[in-house]
């Protein structure tokens, strides 16, 4: 043990007992050693951030040690300890808040061993961050995050490509604009690169083919534009794939059907045009699918084999010109529970009663198209589908009349009932046979007559007779 350690060892044992504390006395046991020069620059490098009011040697005399700052966490590297993992900001209500004259000090630079690196909530003033210095830490840094700084403006610099070693890179809703540097296709053992809600601007660059290992891409919430690029395909381990509200414009590359792990593809809100892509349907682990919001004007959506995309769980088509009736396909989505065709130019009816048997649907959006005929939801639908139900806006659509005593059904907003054409005999006994032969859940009749299910509940053979006793009394 050096002098200066001794002191400190001594000048600690004494701060103990004064204190007074009781529990766990062998810490002072563990002064963790560390080089000289990296525990000062350790200080110098939060003393930026926090203000020069803070005094690490002061506060903090063993930080790998006994004295443990928040947000700072160390390893052993030939008997010495080196910082490992530091984030700034306020993550923890005891971590250390950054100070609004905060300053990137080069000493940041010169943590050798440093794997992770974060700053959370820290850059609220406006500033750029320097172009300099990142390579020192191109040998270990795996983790770089820049999370809710909204003073971090100007361009990602083009040195944050020499950390090769990068596993994650986050740089989530911050103030960075212009291009996404290119020299981020450097960075090939990425798994995770978000750059979402920022304000890049530019194409997308075209690099993806590097990217063997690449889980997550997000680059949502940007003004990126251009096409997608078609390098696309080859991130053949992708799992989530979100690059919403851009202004990504082009078709849907066919490639895309080759990224058979994706779970998610959110491209809403862009300027997708020129039709789907039949190669969609390939992608069978695909539990998201959100296209909504692309001009995409085109009647082939009747074209792709819904049914095969049975882990779909979210699908939303809204808002994209299609065309064309609703493909049977999508009623074989057993899993489905949020499906939106909205705001469409979809025509013909609407297979309801086929709807209704999947059973996790939960959200069921129509409305603001043109389809046509008659709806036949059961009055049991509505009720569990409450506001999550909208069929409005479709001016030939009528809703098949449900008859019901209970004070908890209210009938869907926006939709007209549907006429009886004639209420002689005949085609009264038509339309209720129909209405059989579909099992109606609610219950109804074409006259009115209340079938009570409290009474009927053991179901439909009871419905059946009272509905044929019905009959035999029209005529
Ligand atoms: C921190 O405090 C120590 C005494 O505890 C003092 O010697 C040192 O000068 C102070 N450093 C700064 C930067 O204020
Ligand atoms: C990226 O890699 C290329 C060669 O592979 C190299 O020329 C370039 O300097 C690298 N860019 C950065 C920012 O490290
Ligand atoms: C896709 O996922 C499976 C199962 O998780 C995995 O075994 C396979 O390696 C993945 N494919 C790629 C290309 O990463
Ligand atoms: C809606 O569809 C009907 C046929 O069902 C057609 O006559 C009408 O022109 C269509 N309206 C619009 C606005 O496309």
């Amino acid at each position: 043990m050096s002098w200066t350690h001794y002191v400190l060892f001594l000048l600690l044992v004494s701060r103990w007992c004064i204190t007074g504390e009781s529990s766990s006395p062998e810490v002072t046991d563990d002064v963790a050693p560390m080089e000289i020069s990296e525990r000062e620059a350790l200080y110098s490098a939060i003393q930026g951030f926090v203000g020069d009011s803070w005094n690490g040697s002061d506060l903090y005399p063993d930080p790998c040690g006994w004295t443990p700052i928040q947000g700072v966490s160390c390893d052993i590297y030939n008997d010495l300890w080196y910082v490992t993992d530091l984030t700034l900001g306020l993550v923890h209500e005891n971590s250390l808040p950054c100070t609004a004259s905060l300053k990137l000090k080069p000493q940041l630079f010169e943590l050798k061993h440093l794997k992770s690196l974060s700053f959370f909530n820290c850059f609220t003033s406006p500033m750029k961050i320097p172009k300099e210095d990142w390579i020192n830490l191109g040998s270990n840094l795996e983790s770089l995050e820049f999370r809710s700084n909204p003073g971090l403006i100007g361009e990602l610099p083009e040195t944050i490509g020499s950390l090769t070693k990068l596993k994650s890179l986050v740089v989530l809703e911050n103030g960075f604009n212009g291009k996404v540097p290119a020299s981020l296709c450097n960075l090939t053992s990425l798994k995770r690169l978000v750059l979402a809600g920022n304000l890049f601007t530019g194409k997308i660059p075209d690099c993806f083919n590097g990217f063997k290992d690449l889980l997550i891409l997000d680059l949502s919430g940007n003004s990126l534009s251009g096409t997608l690029p078609s390098t696309i395909g080859e991130m053949v381990s992708l799992l989530k794939l979100d690059l919403s509200n851009n202004q990504l414009e082009g078709k849907l590359p066919q490639e895309i059907g080759v990224l058979k792990n994706l779970t998610l593809l959110d491209l809403r809100n862009n300027r997708i045009s020129g039709g789907l892509s039949q190669n969609v349907e390939k992608i069978r682990s695909l539990t998201d699918l959100v296209l909504s919001g692309n001009p995409v004007d085109t009647d082939d959506m009747m074209g792709i084999k819904w049914e095969s995309m049975g882990s779909l769980v979210n699908l939303d088509l809204s808002k994209m010109g299609l065309r064309g009736e609703i493909p049977s396909g999508l009623t074989k989505l057993k899993r489905l529970r949020f499906l939106g065709l909205n705001d469409n130019d979809l025509t013909g009816t609407v297979p309801s009663r086929e709807l209704e048997t999947l059973p996790c649907l939960g959200a069921l959006y129509i409305n603001g198209n043109n389809l046509s005929g008659e709806l036949r939801f059961s009055r049991k639908f509505y009720e569990k589908m409450g506001t999550r139900f909208k069929a409005s806006k479709n001016p030939n659509l009528c809703q098949y009349e449900i008859v019901s005593e209970s004070q908890h059904y209210v009938p869907p907003l926006g939709l007209k009932p549907c006429k009886m054409k004639k209420t002689e005999g005949n085609l009264v006994i038509l339309q209720t046979l129909s209405n059989l032969e579909k099992e109606d859940q609610s219950s109804s009749s074409s006259m009115g007559v209340m079938v009570t299910r409290h009474v009927l509940s053991n179901g439909f053979m009871w419905d059946l007779l009272l509905e044929l006793s019905l009959i035999v009394l029209l005529k």
